[in-house]
């Protein structure tokens, strides 16, 4: 495997669909991160509630997270790789 394919690799991106994240944009932006072709699992409360909605990629939190601030982790993420 070269260093090229791991950056390409798309790193674990989840999102929060616990009750607060759920209901403040969990659930649109996992269909948004979809449709941009970034693939997502589920993920349960971690009591960071306020800071919904609430994505972890490669298990580094994202909080607020929106469409955007998920592809800047992932691009940063794969730049350190
Ligand atoms: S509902 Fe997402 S951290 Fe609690």
């Amino acid at each position: 495997m070269t260093t090229e394919t791991n950056m390409n690799e798309q790193p674990e991106v989840e999102i929060c669909f616990g009750p607060e994240c759920g209901e403040r944009g969990g659930y649109k932006l996992a269909e948004d991160l979809a449709t941009a072709g970034i693939e997502t699992s589920i993920g349960d409360c971690r009591n960071q509630c306020p800071n919904a909605c609430l994505a972890f990629v490669n298990n580094k939190m994202v909080v607020k997270a929106t469409v955007e601030r998920v592809q800047a982790k992932i691009k940063e993420l794969q730049a350190s790789s």
